[in-house]
């Protein structure tokens, strides 16, 4: 699982690993942010976790740190990479690493709103109906084939701030259903088309 914030995905599929809803394990965390929440909660599950620096860029791992994040995780022996807030692109190599094997959650109803703070793009969009997005990851920003969604109303008091949280309780919904599905082998993928089963 690789993020950048405060982990609160990781604590969701953590719980549905131990509650026996997800036949799957968390091999390892690695973090681009040296103190982010996601490397403690693993730390206090006792699952392996790590700070990896990205290298030189803002928005993307250098080739140096992309070499060292697929080191990592093939050593790890990992299936499936998750990504859970992780705030850098993923380019061709690392995605050849792991082809069809990258996953992402993301906090709208793709295509709508891609980037960054997409609650808030669709707050001042005055969109009525947001939600959140698990996708397969591509070499586009937020654009590979979607695997599933959760829709999510906007409600008229909404702040930035709350309008996130109800998006959140989603995605701790959402996305652990998802990597259920593929541990289990019940996902299908072709070009854009994606079946999900249960
Ligand atoms: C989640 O809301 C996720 O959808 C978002 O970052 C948050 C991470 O929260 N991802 C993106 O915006 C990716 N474009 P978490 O650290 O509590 O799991």
């Amino acid at each position: 699982m690789l993020g950048s914030g405060k982990g609160s995905n990781f604590v969701a599929l953590a719980d549905a690993i131990g509650a026996g809803q997800v036949p799957a394990e968390v091999a390892v965390v690695l973090s681009d942010v040296p103190d982010a929440g996601i490397l403690t909660h693993a730390r206090n599950r006792s699952v392996a976790a790590e700070f990896l620096p990205p290298g030189c860029f803002r928005t993307k791992l250098d080739e140096d740190a992309e070499r060292a994040y697929i080191a990592r995780l093939q050593a790890a022996e990992v299936d499936l990479v998750v990504l859970a807030g992780f705030m850098r692109i993923l380019k061709g190599d690392f995605l050849r690493a792991f082809p069809l094997r990258v996953v992402n959650i993301h906090p709208s109803l793709l295509p709508a709103f891609p980037g960054l703070e997409a609650w808030k793009q669709a707050l001042d969009y005055g969109v009525k109906v947001t939600g959140c997005t698990v996708h397969f990851v591509d070499q586009g920003i937020d654009s590979g084939p979607i695997a599933a969604q959760e829709a999510v109303p906007v409600l008229d008091d909404d702040t930035p701030g709350s309008l996130h949280e109800r998006i959140q309780q989603a995605e701790r919904r959402l996305y652990p259903a998802v990597i259920a599905a593929l541990a289990r082998d019940r996902v299908r993928v072709r070009g854009r088309q994606t079946s999900v089963g249960s």
